[in-house]
């Protein structure tokens, strides 16, 4: 297996024997290994697990995931309609369960539900309707690598060369199909000489910078200097960052964003030395049903993640209390503009993001 992560799809549908292959992100970037996953339970625990993660890889791998526990449905269901689709609406809420915050996992599930409801009503054939979830959930995949490299072009033409970036948590290429979503002007600009100098957050406490930004960055040959959350200050007082990307899990009507724990005091620095706060998202990730930030639900994580996960030992007293949501929110007004494949979103944001909506729906 090649040492180079981006040689690796992070989520691929494997037709030969049906099932899902994603790189189990907990294992790097010591270990690259690829997983099969088969089964509702494999891959409702590498949602949850952070085997795959980064809200647009979590929707592509739970389209690839129902359709193929919709197969095993049709082996059990035959043409019987009704119970197919039972077995059905029983999966896509089972897959739905594992993460709250990220939206792109109910977004994915809920493209995959239309695709079944609209198929089986006009083929009357559960076989026939196999073969359109098929093709929506490759054309989820097909349209998530499209949208990020759209990102990244709105995204480089806010930076110059030579400009110093600062990222949180990893919205790279293992947090989608492809490019990234933060990551994605960082990619283009490598590609036309930008010379960009990236500041990547470690991202306590599961270390998304340290693990997997500053890996994927440095193995494309980008310019990328890993530094620990509390050191986001420092950076920006000597003038090193010019702006910062960040992806996201929610966007919200008013343009409030939930993204990895952290990003909001990314932001506030940000203001604090009249540095932009570039939050990118795909369309999918963008949620006009639910009105503000306070709205979103928050994951709550187990308290080991914060104790002794990563450590040789455990480095906090047996029984002491934590506090450790996987997001936080963002308010609207510390961010500068909202990056999406369908352009630039600005404040007032609840025009702006309903003009983005209405712009893709036209299309
Ligand atoms: O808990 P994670 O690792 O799934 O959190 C990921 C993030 O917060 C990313 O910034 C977000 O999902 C955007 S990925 C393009």
């Amino acid at each position: 297996m090649s040492k180079n992560i981006l040689e690796h799809n992070t989520v691929e549908l494997d037709e030969k024997d049906n099932s899902l292959v994603i790189i189990d992100q907990t294992l790097l970037p010591g270990r690259i290994e690829l997983i099969k996953l088969k089964t509702a339970e494999e891959i409702w625990d590498a949602i949850y697990l952070l085997k795959v993660r980064g809200a647009p890889a979590i929707g592509v791998a739970a389209a690839y995931g129902l359709y193929i526990l919709s197969l095993q449905a049709f082996d059990r269901t035959g043409e019987d309609i009704d119970a197919f689709r039972s077995e059905f609406i029983k999966q896509k809420d089972y897959l739905n369960s594992s993460r709250p915050t990220a939206v792109n996992l109910s977004w994915a599930l809920n493209m995959m539900d239309k695709v079944c409801t609209a198929s089986l009503a006009e083929t009357k054939s559960v076989e026939k309707t196999l073969k359109a979830l098929r093709d929506e959930s490759v054309r989820i995949q097909q349209e998530d690598i499209d949208t990020c490299k759209k990102i990244g072009e709105y995204g480089l033409s806010l930076i110059k060369k030579g400009d110093g970036i600062l990222t949180h948590c990893n919205a790279g290429q293992l947090a989608t199909s492809k490019y990234g979503t933060a990551t994605a002007p960082i990619y283009l600009g490598l590609e036309k000489g930008y010379d960009l100098k990236v500041f990547a957050d470690e991202t306590r406490p599961l270390l998304q910078g340290a693990r997997l930004t500053s890996f994927e960055l440095q193995s494309a040959g980008v310019d990328v200097t890993l530094i620990c959350d509390n050191m986001a200050y420092s950076v920006m007082k000597k003038g090193l960052v010019n702006a910062v990307f960040v992806g996201c899990d929610r966007v919200a009507a008013n343009g409030d964003v939930a993204n990895k724990i952290g990003t909001g005091g990314v932001a506030t620095l940000a203001r604090r030395f009249g540095i932009p706060f570039y939050v990118c998202a795909p369309t999918s990730t963008i949620d006009l049903n639910t009105k503000c930030g306070d709205d979103i639900k928050i994951e709550q994580r187990p308290d080991t993640e914060v104790t002794e996960m990563w450590y040789k030992e455990r480095m906090a007293p047996e029984g002491v209390k934590v506090f450790n949501p996987a997001f936080d929110v963002t308010d609207a007004e510390y961010v500068t503009a909202i990056i999406t494949e369908y352009g630039i979103a600005r404040a007032p944001y609840e025009t702006s993001l309903s003009e983005i909506i209405k712009k893709k729906n036209e299309q």
